[in-house]
């Protein structure tokens, strides 16, 4: 696989000043030619399995309209499709494919819990989604063949789109940029600003994704943990050191005294932190709860799902079991699809994996960091997890962490 999607000349301190989150932009390809990462007959396999979020897209060119399927599909569906005017579109190929979570690694000069997925679609030759916006930035890494993006202007809610494919298709689309791109290609585009990408010729596009909650799901989850901290004997309470100048007025020391309430609940940092980094973590499906599902791979070697090539798995039951394997040399491994970041607050780290919090102690940061690195490869760095094992705290850390699904021993 490539060192990096990225060329040598992009520069991110000019990206995330210039561009991130505010214009689009195509980087070219740089001079080591992109190669597909998974062929189009394993993507068609991957939307053939249950929990695979899938979806295939058809144009009708003649009537300008679009049918959409939702996966898993069958090998019959994929028999009776046409030669072109088809995408397949499948998310979270990351959570499934080694060599495609490792593609993460190269945007790095984001924070990893930002990242959503990697959706890859194969279309054939005119295939298209149709002119749409979203609300996540995406970076657009051309795979083979090429597409012809158009960019048009900034949407919203309020902006007209029609529902009648369940694609949520703008009404009125108009180009105001166009590119060809060839493999390797990449082209950002922050939220919101409108797009339409058509296949030229059989093509794959890697789209890198971004989370970002919108501010209804982040006041409702503050408020939920919030409730649920709450007993029922804390009650709106007043000492009335005066008489009301009127019974029936509700007077500004009332409100003052309910935005006190408020306050308190809603703008605790730590609530606010843990719940962020929780919801943050939490997988975009659900990690396969059987561990022996997880093993890791052969890295270089091709990888598929399924995991036959499966390596030898050890099973971990206690602290002493963790440290006897990695001192024989086992390594830890993160499951693909697992999510990880930290934060360090009042002298204290706390460790967010898969939507839970762990509290630890801020020793264990160099612990924390090799946990939430996006990496090429998802062994967690030996030199680490050997001092880790020394420590009882990290220890119990790891062991949890491997009794939650998010780590594996082998
Ligand atoms: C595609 O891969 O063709 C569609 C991706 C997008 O427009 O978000
Ligand atoms: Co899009």
């Amino acid at each position: 696989m490539l060192d990096s999607v990225l060329p040598e000349s992009f520069d991110a301190h000019v990206f995330l000043r210039d561009y991130w989150q505010k214009k689009p932009l195509l980087i070219k390809a740089g001079g080591v030619s992109f190669l597909d990462l998974i062929e189009p007959e394993e993507l068609a396999g991957l939307a053939c399995e249950d929990g695979v979020e899938s979806r295939l897209v058809q144009v009708n060119a003649a009537q300008d309209t679009w049918t959409l399927r939702h996966g898993p599909f069958t090998e019959e569906d994929f028999l009776t499709l046409p030669e072109s005017h088809y995408s397949l579109l499948v998310q979270a190929v990351d959570q499934w494919v080694d060599d495609v979570a490792a593609l993460l690694a190269d945007f790095a000069f984001i924070p990893s819990w930002r990242i959503d997925d990697v959706m890859i679609s194969y279309a054939t030759d005119q295939g298209n989604v149709g002119p749409h916006f979203d609300y996540y930035d995406v970076f657009l890494i051309q795979g083979m063949g090429q597409k012809r993006w158009q960019i048009g202007d900034i949407c919203n809610s309020m902006t007209e789109r029609s529902d009648s494919s369940g694609l949520r298709l703008l009404k009125n689309f108009v180009a105001r940029e166009e590119w060809i791109v060839n493999p390797g290609d990449i082209l950002y585009i922050p939220p919101g600003y409108s797009h339409y990408g058509v296949a030229i010729g059989n093509s794959m596009t890697y789209s890198v994704g971004f989370r970002a909650p919108a501010h209804a799901d982040i006041l409702s989850g503050v408020l939920d943990d919030a409730m649920d901290s709450l007993s029922e004997d804390r009650r709106f309470s007043d000492a009335i050191a005066r008489l009301p100048q009127h019974p029936g007025e509700i007077t500004a020391d009332v409100v003052e005294h309910l935005q006190d309430i408020i306050r308190e609940q809603m703008l605790d940092a730590q609530r606010i932190r843990q719940w962020f980094g929780r919801t943050m973590t939490i997988p975009k499906y659900p990690l396969q709860d059987d561990a022996a599902d997880h093993a890791p791979h052969e890295h270089g070697e091709d990888c598929d799902h399924d995991h036959d090539d499966e390596e030898e798995q050890l099973l971990i039951e206690s602290v002493v079991d963790l440290q006897k394997a990695v001192n024989k040399g086992a390594g830890v491994y993160k499951v693909p699809g697992a999510r990880i970041a930290y934060a360090l607050a009042e002298g204290k780290a706390e460790l967010y994996a898969d939507g839970e919090c762990h509290m630890c102690d801020s020793r264990l940061l160099s612990l924390l960091q090799a946990l939430s690195t996006p990496g090429k490869v998802d062994e967690i760095d030996r030199v680490v997890i050997a001092a880790a094992i020394k420590d009882d705290e990290a220890s119990a850390l790891l062991l949890s962490l491997y009794d939650g699904g998010s780590l594996v021993v082998g």
